[in-house]
């Protein structure tokens, strides 16, 4: 594929309620939680742009302008920093203002995911896009994004993300019936729904919060009814381009993902990164490994 073709656009839907995480979300969007101290959705952001998808568009609500002022600059306290001469905390305030460009708009009424999406339409246009969720995290030491770019690119239509989940647990997610391709960890989708119950899921392929999507999306989406809770899903609109032969994949994640959005999901993200990170990790580590031995 000429670098002209490839998708350089990316749509992060940060318009949700938060219920899961209140009463921490009553003033602060879930997405700006810290893991650590770095806000989710930076991750995410750089997460896109570091597979070149640099134009970003994030759909958001009233009571969440905060995401926009942690993308903008911050002449203020990079004056302080400057005056300081603390050049480390300098370039990490600067990252998120320089990672990509990033645009924003308005979600009326949280009517879903799929209808979040739909707002990307003009953004869009007719290009491939991805879609990344503002509180689904995915380690950066373990690529997802890319392959799935890749296999767009080699089959065109639309690729979602999959997880293994234990069977009784898929009534949390999107679910997928899925056959072979050939290739390890890609499986072509021949069958979508929303949080089956666990008898009626065609699998244990659960749709995580990654896609990349066919601009012939918002036709389809436009046509999608609302579907479970009266939302307009995403999955639904999948479902109609498998069902009328578009191209539809997944490429099955095994690798470190956290739903920032769930209490006990966000606590293992950052102790796990906490863990890691060379400025804490030591400490840290230690003082866990006396905590959980019942010496802190
Ligand atoms: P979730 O279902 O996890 O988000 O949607 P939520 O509704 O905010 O969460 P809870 O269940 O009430 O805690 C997945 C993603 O889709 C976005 C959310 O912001 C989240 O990033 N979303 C969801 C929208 O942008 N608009 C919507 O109408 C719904």
């Amino acid at each position: 594929m000429s670098d002209q073709r490839r998708p350089t656009k990316a749509v992060i839907p940060a318009a949700g309620l938060g219920t899961r995480f209140l009463p921490a979300t009553k003033a602060i969007p879930k997405e700006l939680l810290p893991v650590v101290d770095i806000p989710a959705m930076e991750y995410i952001v750089a997460e896109a742009a570091g597979v070149g998808l640099t134009d970003v568009l994030v759909i958001t609500a009233r009571g969440k302008e905060a995401i926009a002022d942690h993308f903008d600059r911050a002449p203020e306290l990079e004056a302080a920093l400057e005056k300081k001469g603390d050049a480390d905390r300098l370039a990490a305030l600067r990252r998120s203002a320089e990672l990509a460009d990033v645009h924003f708009v308005r979600q009326g009424a949280p009517r879903g995911l799929g209808h979040a999406i739909l707002c990307a339409d003009a953004f869009v246009g007719d290009e491939v896009f991805a879609v990344l969720l503002g509180d689904d995290l995915v380690d950066e030491r373990d690529p997802l994004l890319q392959p799935m770019l890749d296999v767009q690119a080699e089959h065109g239509g639309c690729v979602v993300a999959l997880m293994e989940v234990p069977r009784h647990s898929v009534s949390l997610y999107g679910c997928v019936a899925a056959e072979p391709t050939g290739t390890d960890g890609v499986v072509r989708v021949t069958d979508l729904v929303e949080k089956p119950a666990p008898e009626d899921a065609p699998s244990n392929l659960a749709i995580i919060g990654r896609y990349v999507l066919a601009p012939s999306i918002f036709d389809t989406l436009r046509q999608t009814e609302p579907g479970r809770g009266g939302e307009i899903q995403i999955t639904d609109a999948l479902r109609r381009q498998a069902m009328a032969g578009e191209p539809m994949h997944g490429v099955v994640f095994r690798g470190r993902r956290y739903d920032t959005g769930d209490k006990a999901d966000y606590l293992k993200a950052v102790v796990r990164l906490a863990c890691e990170r060379p400025d804490l990790g030591p400490e840290f580590r230690q003082w866990l490994e006396d905590f959980v031995a019942g010496r802190a």
